[in-house]
């Protein structure tokens, strides 16, 4: 895979719409000028995720993670940076021209980003071998065909054959320039103790699991043999890029069908997913042959939190969708249960049957699961046994306490009341019972799952620390962070200046990634010129004036490409473009304007008043537009930095919006910060000054503790300590009154 050319990567990130991207993975709603959904971050009921189309960004407001199309897709599927701009680029069919990468650069391409291109070739590899060798349509499509599968099922699953060669695939892949590592890290080939490499797949009819993400991530290979002792299926096996549990089979093929529905339907087989979508039914997936997961669960819960479970009317599948449904109802999710007629499974019944039908047939028989446990229950023990009849109950009770949602639990407990003509206040106290039950066991489970947790959390501590290193070494353009404290008076200092700057210089920061390019005072030089500033441009000079910067590694480095990116030719070039274009609006805007008034106004006066009040309307449009151009510009192009300190940096402190409490934004209008950065960046850049003052103080303090009774090394201690008592008391009006340097006017 080659290097994605700077041009094009500035075209993917400029496309790239957030709410677009992270649609694909999470259901959203709109609410104000956001968009809110389920965290696909961490485990939620209630959405706390917000998705800002205009800052190009998302965060969650519980579990803080998010950021912009990048990182979101980075963090959730586990991309590479290039690997989530090549997504987006697809997305968008937006094509990459590739740059050529050295052998070394080659050599380093990530395991799992060849293990998917390996995956990858196969499919295309299994899919044309259907229609270009004479084994693959004799064989391949020959099945499919008989099975009722058409052309476009077959291709909107990907549906191949493996050629039945040992060495069909191997020799292809290899003469493709993979790896036989990476072949048998996919599972593609197997390789024996003898060191003999052979085709897993060979002679079977293939399907590809992909991801929600589209990547290939498995197979699945059906057996065309009626052989009792050959495996029906063989799949992938667990690896970097494929955990069972946390796939969904067809997900990616029917999610945009089950947010829009609002249901999704689960299946247990490859076929039963694909007859279903080929009747028209593309709400579906498939848990593959086992009982369903948490991680399953959750995925399906991103898009929507109803669920029907088809099950086979066997007794494995009865006993396998037992078990999902209790699962499913501990998440939250709301079940249905379905039967088919005898003897058909979801793919027969979906091939004899059109799709209304199908439709009408799930909307007929979908049951609530207390009737489908009661029926079961009581099939199996007979209806007149006290005993049996109380298991049952018990059963169907333990269903309930599970449930998290206190009122859908009363609703279930009156329909299970219902049902079993028994009183609901006694079926309420018994549920009580379980669920305090439970509550120990899991307070137990959940002590131990803590201890689990400290020991894995100090390891990924460490892991997270060398991660950074490598990232800022990685940073060419940036200065690295200073080396290893060589002393122990060193690593003393650095970590009095984390206690005493961190937060201001977080803070101002923060400030600057926000409104950067912002206008916030003029500036006056000795002959009483004035200049317009920006908050940039300010902070810059106040560095300079007094002789410091950012300290915290991270926090200089992103500073150093702000001011980077401010002073590029390329911004200049996008301020002015941005500009044209807003003019042409502006002007377009009174044209229009104008037409209307000299349609519409009485006289001249009339024409006058009018005219007046839509250039102020037109401008204020302007300023609005300019304003926002500004304010965004600067964290737009660091959100996406290739860069892993800048954009996870920049992410976090411009994603980090502090929500509103609902009491203050509903009684009180709130003062954006724009409107306040006059008081803002000041106040901020006095209270960093003020803290390099309190923490040089305090080494002094430390010194002169340590320091002999010698005058000569005493006395300049206290004289400095003297001055910095001064200057801190100083600070002080800086902080509470908004002193202002004679040489700004804000
Ligand atoms: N399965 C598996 N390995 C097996 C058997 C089954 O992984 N040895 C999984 C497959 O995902 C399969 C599902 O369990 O799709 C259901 O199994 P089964 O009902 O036996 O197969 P069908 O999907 O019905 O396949 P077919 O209709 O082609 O026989
Ligand atoms: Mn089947």
């Amino acid at each position: 895979m080659g290097r994605i050319d700077q041009e094009t990567i500035r075209r993917i990130l400029d496309t790239a719409d957030i709410v677009e991207v992270v649609s694909d993975f999470v259901s959203l709603k709109r609410r104000g000028a956001n968009y809110v959904g389920l965290c696909p971050f961490h485990n939620e009921r209630t959405p706390s995720f917000s998705v800002n189309r205009a800052k190009g960004f998302c965060h969650c407001f519980s579990c803080h993670k998010g950021g912009g199309p990048v990182n979101f897709l980075m963090e959730l599927e586990q991309l590479s940076y290039v690997e989530a701009l090549r997504y987006l680029a697809k997305k968008y069919n937006i094509e990459i021209k590739e740059e050529e990468l050295s052998a070394q650069e080659r050599e380093a391409a990530s395991q799992r980003e060849s293990m998917l291109a390996a995956n990858e070739f196969a499919m295309r590899r299994f899919e044309t071998n259907m229609t270009n060798t004479d084994d693959g349509r004799d064989i391949g499509l020959a099945y499919f065909r008989e099975r009722g599968i058409n052309e476009a099922s077959i291709r909107k699953f990907h549906l191949g054959y493996a050629i039945d060669r040992s060495a069909d695939l191997l020799d292809a892949a290899r003469a493709e320039g993979f790896s036989d590592d990476i072949l048998v890290a996919t599972g593609l080939e197997v390789r024996t103790d003898d060191g003999r490499m052979y085709d897993r797949f060979k002679g079977r009819v293939m399907y590809p699991v992909l991801s929600l993400s589209g990547k290939i991530v498995a197979f699945g290979g059906r057996t065309l043999r009626n052989d009792k002792n050959i495996a029906k299926y063989v799949n992938s096996p667990e690896s970097k890029i494929y955990s069972k549990s946390r796939e969904l089979y067809g997900l990616y093929q029917s999610r945009q069908a089950i947010a829009k529905k609002d249901r999704c339907i689960l299946v247990e087989g490859y076929m039963d997913v694909i007859s279903m979508h080929q009747s028209g039914i593309e709400n579906v997936v498939a848990s593959s042959g086992t009982a369903l997961t948490e991680g399953q669960i959750r995925l399906i819960r991103r898009f929507t939190p109803n669920i029907t479970v088809i099950y086979d009317s066997d007794a494995a599948g009865i006993k396998a969708s037992l078990r999902s449904i209790d699962l499913l109802l501990a998440e939250g999710m709301n079940v249905k249960i379905l039967s088919l007629p005898d003897g058909d499974d979801p793919d027969s019944f979906a091939q004899t049957h059109s799709a209304s039908e199908v439709e009408e047939y799930l909307a007929a028989n979908e049951v609530d699961f207390i009737k489908f446990k009661t029926d079961i229950l009581l099939k199996e023990s007979g209806n007149s046994d006290p005993l049996q009849r109380a298991r049952v109950v018990q059963d169907i009770l333990r269903s309930i306490a599970v449930i998290p949602d206190n009122i859908v639990r009363q609703a279930y407990i009156q329909e299970t009341g219902r049902h079993l003509s028994m009183p609901d206040t006694v079926l309420a106290l018994q549920v009580d019972k379980i669920r305090a039950e439970n509550a120990i066991e899991n307070d137990k489970r959940a002590a131990q799952q803590r201890n689990r947790e400290q020991f894995e959390s100090r390891r990924t501590e460490e892991q997270k620390r060398d991660e950074l290193d490598l990232a800022r070494h990685a940073a060419a353009t940036v200065p690295v962070s200073p080396p290893a404290a060589a002393t122990d008076a060193e690593a003393r200092a650095r970590k009095r200046h984390t206690y005493y700057c961190f937060k201001p210089e977080r803070a101002l920061l923060t400030l600057v990634l926000r409104y950067g390019m912002m206008r916030l005072c003029e500036v006056y030089d000795q002959d009483g010129n004035s200049t317009p500033m920006n908050v940039i441009e300010y902070v810059s000079s106040e560095f300079e004036y007094d002789n410091f910067c950012f300290e915290t590694p991270e926090f200089a480095a992103v500073w150093n490409s702000v001011v980077e990116i401010f002073k590029s030719p390329q911004r200049e070039a996008d301020y002015n473009s941005f500009m044209q274009s807003a003019r042409a609006r502006f002007d377009e805007n009174m044209r229009k304007g104008t037409e209307e008034i000299r349609h519409t106004a009485n006289d001249i006066d009339d024409i006058h008043r009018l005219e007046l009040a839509l250039r102020e309307e037109c401008n204020a449009k302007l300023n609005k537009e300019t304003e926002d151009f500004e304010a965004d510009y600067i964290s737009k192009a660091l959100i996406n930095s290739p860069d892993d300190v800048l954009r996870n940096v920049t992410s976090e402190l411009v994603c980090e919006i502090q929500p509103l409490s609902k009491i203050h934004s509903k009684y009180a209008p709130v003062a954006d910060d724009r409107e306040r950065l006059t008081d803002l960046v000041p106040g901020a850049m006095s209270a960093l000054k003020n803290a390099i003052l309190e923490c040089e103080y305090d080494a002094i303090r430390e010194k002169l503790a340590a320091a002999s009774d010698s005058p000569d090394e005493y006395l300049p201690l206290m004289a400095r300590q003297q001055q910095l008592k001064q200057m801190i008391k100083e600070m002080a009006h800086y902080l509470g009154d908004r002193i202002i340097p004679p040489r700004y006017k804000f």
